[in-house]
């Protein structure tokens, strides 16, 4: 395997800290009791934004190299999708453990009263099936069969959105700045649009996974 390039390595060290920083924080607000009333809802609420601004960083790289030529971008993204999808299963895992207490009656009452818990379960299921695809083992395997499933990503995004749109239901605000990120970024991947963007940064720079 050809060695990485030390700049690469440190990129790749820096998104390692900064992803699991959250996670420590938020751990540490509980363990000393500064996490409100709802420890168990606290986490669940600050993993799901957690995994919504993540995808979000994801989806960004993709016209960041377009616009730098600075391929180190799609080497990182690979690394944020694969934290985005374990915040979204640390998500799930403090809903089934803290909210449901791994009542499994409870479960099937609430899916019936919170349909949004089942949009937010087909998203998540689409970023596992990202996840376990994003080797290069799955990607020579899947050929040209391997961007088709990665466009799903976007269904991902609008899922997630619908999920978060229904839970805060009145209070927009926040929804809004997300959902209009969002946007950006998918209207940003239109051909028409991304043709026009302009290129920063001269000769196209190589960098190695
Ligand atoms: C099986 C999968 C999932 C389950 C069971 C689930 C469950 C929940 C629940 C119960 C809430 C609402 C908490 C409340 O207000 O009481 C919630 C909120 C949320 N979830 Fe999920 N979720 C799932 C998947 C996802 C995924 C894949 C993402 C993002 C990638 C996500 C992002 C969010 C966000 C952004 C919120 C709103 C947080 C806030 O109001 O601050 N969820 N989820």
């Amino acid at each position: 395997m050809a060695a990485q390039p030390r700049h690469i390595f440190a990129w790749r060290l820096l998104v390692f800290a900064a992803a699991l920083t959250p996670i420590g924080w938020w751990s540490y607000h509980v363990a000393v009791g500064a996490a409100g009333p709802e420890p168990g809802r606290y986490l669940l609420l600050n993993l799901g934004q957690g995994a919504l601004v993540l995808l979000l960083c994801t989806l960004s790289l993709t016209p960041l190299t377009k616009l730098t030529r600075w391929k180190g971008f799609s080497v990182i993204r690979r690394q944020l999708g694969l934290w985005t999808f374990s915040y979204a299963s640390l998500h799930l895992l403090s809903y089934l453990l803290f909210i449901l207490g791994l009542n499994w009656t409870a479960l099937g009452e609430d899916l019936q009263k919170r349909p949004y818990i089942i949009v937010g379960a087909l998203a998540l299921l689409i970023l596992l099936a990202l996840a376990v695809t994003s080797n290069r083992y799955a990607m020579r395997k899947l050929g040209k069969r391997w961007k088709s499933l990665h466009k799903w990503v976007y269904a991902a995004l609008c899922l997630v959105l619908l999920h978060f749109l229904w839970v805060v239901r009145a209070d927009l605000a926040e929804w809004s700045g997300y959902a209009a990120v969002g946007l950006g970024l998918m209207l940003l991947r239109l051909p028409a649009v991304a043709q026009r963007l302009p290129r920063f940064g001269g000769r196209p720079k190589r960098a190695r996974a």
